[in-house]
């Protein structure tokens, strides 16, 4: 099983998101995932300079505080941004020290996809049996 990787999905590691971290260049960390929003920043409702400041560090709580009314919205935008899974997440400073609600985690995986690495799918899979 050591070798199955997932094939489409991009594993980029931390080092390489938090370099990305201008207005001219711009990924953001939420959920473990990277979005490449560079081209929404201009468009953004509450100006793009908010966004830039969340650049190089995980920014899933404050993505959940500061998007209320239009927060599916903003997450169905958010989802085609999607350019990768982070491979080690973990590593980043989260942008607020409040941790995001599960009722958030559960609206943002339901649109952006439960599972995010394939070693979880693997995990999920072993503990159902499903797969050994
Ligand atoms: C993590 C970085 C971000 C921060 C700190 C942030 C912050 C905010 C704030 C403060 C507002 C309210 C603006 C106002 O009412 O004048 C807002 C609105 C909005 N943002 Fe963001 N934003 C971020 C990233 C994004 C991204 C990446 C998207 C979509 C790709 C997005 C989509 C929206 C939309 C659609 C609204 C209007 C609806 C609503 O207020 O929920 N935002 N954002």
């Amino acid at each position: 099983m050591e070798s199955l990787k997932p094939r489409n999905v991009a594993r980029i590691p931390w080092s390489e998101v938090e370099r990305h971290n201008s207005k001219d260049d711009l990924w953001l960390l939420i959920d473990g995932k990277v979005y490449d929003v560079t081209s929404f920043l201009s468009l953004h409702p509450g100006g793009g300079q908010l966004v830039v400041d969340a650049a190089a560090q995980d920014s899933t709580s404050l993505f959940e505080r500061t998007h209320g009314e239009g927060l599916r919205y903003s997450l169905r935008l958010l989802n085609q941004f999607f350019i990768g899974v982070c491979e080690n997440a973990t590593e980043a400073k989260p942008a607020e020290q409040e941790k995001p609600s599960p009722e958030f985690l559960q609206t943002l995986r339901s649109i952006t996809g439960a599972l995010h690495t394939f070693d979880e799918a693997k995990a999920t899979g072993e503990a159902q049996g499903i797969l050994r």
